[in-house]
């Protein structure tokens, strides 16, 4: 088929052709919009969706934040980052999505003077989070919002003044937090107090996050009532159906099918991965001769796209560790257990625990692993462990072979 004409989106973040299976959040999240238009006294609970990587998370997030913003809502969106530079400039890009959505906001909602007071006050707090000492011109007597100095504090006062203006329109106000699991300690709680706050103010604010398995726990070791705050949504494979429709849909878009038989063997292959259905999507469409794609297309599309796999999704992710790292998951991933005991790994090793923590936690930093519980690990890439005994089996020459070695 025609290589410009392939619909399918294998990467990161990119909005899937046929965003399917999230039909649950995607209602759970337009209810939220419901009450703050008819101004229900409870606001509802804002959604914290988690899974592994590559399970269609960020493509979620994204479309929530769309659908908030077809409504007109006051929202931005953030990205965490696990490195000490990305978790500053997560502050200050806190500070300019702010001011360009309360333009935005203002235009939209003719709020007029309102906003001139808002996007002062964002100035402020932009100058607080950053450090940065001002001599204000500040007449005497007068408290300036957001401007404290304490980030609890002036993000408290941001989210209520904020919530205030959006809530006399009948609107919300949504921060979007991708890869929250890297949020900086501080600021999480900052945000996870104002969530609080709002909820027992009745003010329309949500925090809406996406991240690794290991985000829930991360949200109520921050702050314990973080438990009853949100709606946690764990997104993972899609089922047959779904899957089936992430497939055929894009395909008949474009006047092409699947016989039964090729989609099931696709579906299959996939386990329901997203990422893997698009993987296996754009190379049955790459290879397929004729519109209705057979049995043969697609066992040639599993294995290019497994091969398309092992050459991105893969090693994308190996390449971040370091040799003693590497060494590590090939350990994990010589285990039986999908889960296996931190202990058991370091036996493995034939090393102590306690010389292998550090490498664990470094490991779980680096969102490559997470700890389903106490003493556990297990890897948050979807078919980690098959990738590594695949490259590093001596009986199977054919791949790249990058994790053959430990590396350096
Ligand atoms: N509901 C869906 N139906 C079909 N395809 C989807 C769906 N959601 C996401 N995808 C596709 O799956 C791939 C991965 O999506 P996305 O980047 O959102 O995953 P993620 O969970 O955020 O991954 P990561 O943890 O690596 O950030 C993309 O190619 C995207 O187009
Ligand atoms: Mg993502």
């Amino acid at each position: 088929m025609q290589h410009e004409l392939n619909p399918y989106t294998p990467g990161s973040g990119l909005a899937p052709p046929a965003l399917v299976g999230r039909d649950a959040e995607i209602v759970a999240f337009d209810q939220l919009r419901i009450r703050v238009r008819k101004q229900v006294p409870t606001v509802g609970r804002p959604l914290i969706l988690s899974g592994f990587r590559g399970v269609g998370k960020t493509a979620l997030l994204n479309q929530l934040r769309n659908l908030a913003d077809q409504h007109d809502w006051l929202t931005i969106a953030l990205e965490a980052q696990t490195t000490g530079e990305g978790r500053a400039s997560v502050r200050t890009q806190l500070g300019r999505e702010l001011t360009a959505a309360i333009r935005r906001f203002s235009v939209k909602n003719r709020v007029g003077d309102a906003a001139q007071r808002l996007l002062a006050m964002v100035g402020d707090f932009s100058i607080s989070v950053a450090g940065i000492e001002v001599a204000r011109n500040q007449p005497a007597g007068e408290i300036r919002r957001a401007a404290s100095g304490s980030l609890d504090i002036d993000v408290q006062e941001l989210v209520d003044d904020i919530s205030d203006e959006v809530a006399a329109k009948q609107r919300g106000f949504a921060i979007f937090v991708d890869e929250m699991q890297d949020l900086d300690d501080d600021l999480l709680a900052a945000l996870i107090t104002a969530q609080h706050r709002s909820q027992q103010r009745t003010a329309p604010f949500y925090l809406v996050g996406a991240g690794l398995p290991s985000l829930p726990s991360t949200l109520t070791a921050s702050r314990s009532y973080a438990e009853r705050l949100f709606n946690y949504r764990r997104i993972g494979p899609l089922d047959h159906q779904t899957a089936a429709q992430a497939l055929v849909e894009p395909a008949r878009r474009m006047g092409a099918d699947y016989s039964s038989e090729a989609l099931d063997l696709l579906i299959e292959a996939s386990h329901g991965y997203p990422y893997f259905l698009q993987e296996y999507g754009a190379s049955i469409w790459d290879l397929a001769a004729v519109s209705t794609f057979t049995v043969s297309d697609a066992k040639a599309a599993i294995e290019v796209g497994q091969a398309q796999l092992d050459a991105g999704f893969y090693p994308g992710r190996w390449d971040r560790a370091t040799g003693t790292e590497r060494r590590y998951m090939i350990a994990m991933a010589g285990l039986p257990d999908p889960e296996p005991m931190t202990r058991a790994i370091a036996d493995h090793l034939e090393t102590t625990l306690s010389s292998v923590s550090g490498i664990r936690d470094e490991l779980i930093k680096k969102g490559l692993i997470y700890s389903p519980e106490r003493g556990r690990v297990a890897f948050t890439v979807p078919g980690m462990s098959e990738y590594i005994r695949r490259q590093t089996d001596p009986e199977n020459p054919g791949h790249a072979g990058r994790p053959r070695h430990a590396g350096p």
